[in-house]
């Protein structure tokens, strides 16, 4: 796949994984302990099968405690003695929180807010991406510690700051925002154009002129926005790329990474992935929702497409509770291991927390962590140990890829340009509607490839893009080749909106498409409150809220139509089927879920894919396979059961569950939150 085509082939994460196996690990903050507990951590920590650390994301006050002034000896000690009891060092720059001096020293790396207040230190993630003092001093503290351990062999792995996500509007990012612009746009004639300047007279005759998207009297020029969300996360990915260019010299071959953040808003990850040598993730689910799996899968099966399918990490997640939701659930020790496990299913080659030993200090105190503020002798803790067995037997998964037909579209230009406000309706919104779409893939056990609407997308047999407002001129055709070769292309409401500068298309919508779908529209119709009354075959008659289009058929089909009211008549649900087999299906509509299930089921059927391991019976089982494993999860806090002949290939065959790596034959039980991992023996 084109997102990952500039991943480095020598500093993969093979390079660890072969020697160990599937990681599992932690944060470590050892700045923020005595000495002693480290020797009893590197202990623990092998009892618990942990292989991996990530050292000093927030040491920079430790490290540098006057500008200039290093103070590593800790470090090398820390460093060693991880490195002394074979476990991996994941070491990072710790550039995410710069200590005091630097805001107080120098004001201007001191990030702006939209509003123009200057934020001060005091929490974390404070800083000015485009501040020069900032980047100088990030970059130093970067050379000293690549300069230090680039050839230690106990340092694995590199780790760039923490979860980017900062967006800042003071003078220095206004400048910077203008060079990305000129980069983009070329002339000021251009910008204004791309722009739409016209409008309520924005023209503008110098660059000067050119803002970030401050506070303003009303709504703001929404080509403006998506610029700027566009450049804030370049901006963002340049500081990654700086410290991770200054590692490569002293460190060639250890692959450099940072943490991302799954559907991360500010920062468009497509555009990432080609930087990062391992793709890692920070993954949260909500133990209390049961509905969050199917999310959390989803954000797996990104970071797998962020991957380019190659084996990926968490890098990041709770083992029992986090302390930043309002009422914070925390997982049971069943929950641990199944999340812990859905990731290694859907292509994780490791599996690691923040943090491992629970704070007594600091805003995350009462954030779990593999070793509680009660210590060992906890029930987290010895779930933890037992994982870390267990996953110490699913060696034959190492490396292996998750087979997907299906690819699911998805492009962050695209969410910030329809979501901005002054739109039709808020209640149509992109999140929302990616999970509406998949949750049927995933109830199925259909392996979904997350791609870029750029993407080749040659592989699949279906593909799916629940709402593709903005489409890059760029992008049109590969799109539309799905359905020319025989494919079959879903498309949802509110697609084909926008070209790549949110100007709307003109003509009948999905303006790129009409002619695939075989119908064409003219309105977008937010609905009052009573709905709109649908008949169908394919979805069963009922009522349609919120969202609606004015739709009419042209050469293809109607499967759901409006039935009275100022709609009567139009339909909502469109498809075309094309000679050559294609088949292209336009969804015009917020259809309740089980109105898209039928819709995505019809789409699975009409391009001939089935799950990956045939029948999936029980709604409460996710059944996912990678390689030659077939992982049965049980995402329910009920007894459920698998038969192992409907799962799976050749009836009666005689099954093995790597995790307690033992026989297993028949029906077999799965208690709450249980999980399975089989692998078929051969006679
Ligand atoms: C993210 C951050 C960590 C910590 C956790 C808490 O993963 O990277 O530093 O704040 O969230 O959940
Ligand atoms: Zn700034």
């Amino acid at each position: 796949m084109t997102a990952s085509a500039g991943l480095a082939s020598h500093a993969r994460l093979s390079r660890l994984t072969d020697d160990v196996g599937l990681l599992y690990g932690a944060d470590w903050n050892p700045e923020q302990w005595h000495p002693d507990v480290w020797r009893e951590d590197v202990a623990l920590m092998r009892a618990a099968g942990v292989n991996l650390v990530t050292v000093g994301v927030f040491s920079w006050a430790t490290l540098e405690p006057r500008p200039g002034r290093y103070e590593l000896d800790w470090l090398d000690r820390v460093v060693d003695l991880a490195a002394d009891h074979g476990i991996l060092v994941d070491l990072a720059t710790p550039t995410a929180s710069p200590p005091p001096w630097l805001g107080t020293r120098w004001p201007g790396t001191r990030a702006v807010t939209a509003d123009g207040v200057r934020l001060s230190h005091g929490s974390r993630n404070h800083f000015c991406p485009s501040s020069p003092h900032y980047r100088e001093r990030a970059l130093s503290v970067a050379r000293v510690l690549a300069a230090r351990y680039g050839a230690h062999p106990g340092v694995r792995m590199w780790h760039v700051g923490n979860e980017y996500g900062q967006v800042c509007f003071c003078e220095h990012c206004a400048d910077a925002f203008r060079a990305w612009l000129r980069e983009r746009h070329g002339t000021l004639d251009e910008l204004n154009r791309a722009w739409g300047t016209t409008f309520w007279s924005q023209r503008y005759d110098e660059w000067t002129q050119v803002l970030p998207p401050r506070a303003a009297p009303y709504l703001i020029n929404p080509t403006q926005r998506l610029d700027h969300r566009r450049f804030a996360s370049d901006q963002l990915l340049a500081l990654y790329r700086e410290q991770r260019d200054v590692i490569r010299e002293h460190a060639p071959g250890v692959p450099v990474t940072t943490n991302l953040m799954g559907f991360h808003h500010p920062t468009d990850y497509w555009r990432w992935a080609p930087h990062l040598d391992v793709v890692a993730d920070d993954v949260y689910g909500d133990p209390a929702d049961p509905a969050d799996v199917v999310r959390v899968a989803l954000q797996h099966d990104l970071a797998r497409g962020l991957a380019g399918g190659r084996p990926w990490l968490v890098m990041e997640q709770a083992a029992g509770a986090v302390s930043w939701r309002p009422h914070n659930v925390p997982k049971t020790a069943a929950q641990l291991r199944l999340d812990s496990l859905r990731a290694v299913a859907r292509g994780a080659d490791g599996s690691c927390f923040f943090q491992w030993r629970a704070s007594v200090v600091g805003a995350e105190r009462f954030h779990s962590a593999l070793v509680p503020h009660a210590g060992p002798d906890t029930a987290l803790h010895r779930a933890v140990v037992a994982h870390g067995a267990e996953l110490a037997r699913l060696r034959p998964v190492v490396g292996a890829r998750v087979p997907a037909r299906t690819a699911l579209v998805v492009d962050w230009a695209s969410w910030w340009a329809a979501e901005e406000p002054g739109g039709p309706s808020d209640r149509l919104r992109v999140l929302p509607q990616l999970l509406a779409y998949y949750r049927p893939l995933w109830a199925a056990g259909i392996g979904v490839d997350v791609v870029p609407p750029g993407a080749d997308l040659d592989a699949y047999d279906l593909v799916v893009a629940p709402q593709l407002f903005l489409v890059d001129d760029a992008h049109v055709p590969g799109l539309r080749r799905v359905v020319e070769r025989g494919g079959v292309l879903l498309l949802g409401p509110f697609s084909g909106v926008t070209d790549q500068d949110a100007h709307v298309r003109t003509g009948r919508f999905p303006a790129p498409f009409a002619d695939l779908v075989g119908g064409s529209g003219e309105e977008h119709v937010p609905l009052a409150a009573a709905g709109v009354r649908v008949r169908s075959a394919l979805l069963g008659d009922g009522q349609v809220h919120d969202w609606a289009e004015r739709l009419r058929v042209d050469d293809g089909e109607a499967l759901a139509t409006v039935d009275g009211g100022d709609l009567d008549g139009c339909p909502l649900v469109l498809r075309r089927r094309h000679t050559g087999g294609g088949e292209g299906w336009y969804v015009g509509a917020l259809l309740a879920q089980d109105g898209v299930a039928a819709v995505v089921r019809a789409c699975l059927d009409a391009a001939g894919v089935a799950g990956p391991v045939g029948v999936r019976a029980d709604p409460d089982v996710e059944v996912v396979r990678r390689g030659d494993v077939v992982f049965c999860l049980n995402a329910s806090d009920r007894p459920r059961a698998v038969e192992l002949d409907t799962v799976c290939g050749t009836p009666g065959a005689p099954w093995h569950d790597l995790l307690t790596d033992t026989a297993v034959a028949g029906r077999v039980p799965l208690p709450p939150h249980g999980a399975l991992a089989l692998i078929e023996r051969t006679r």
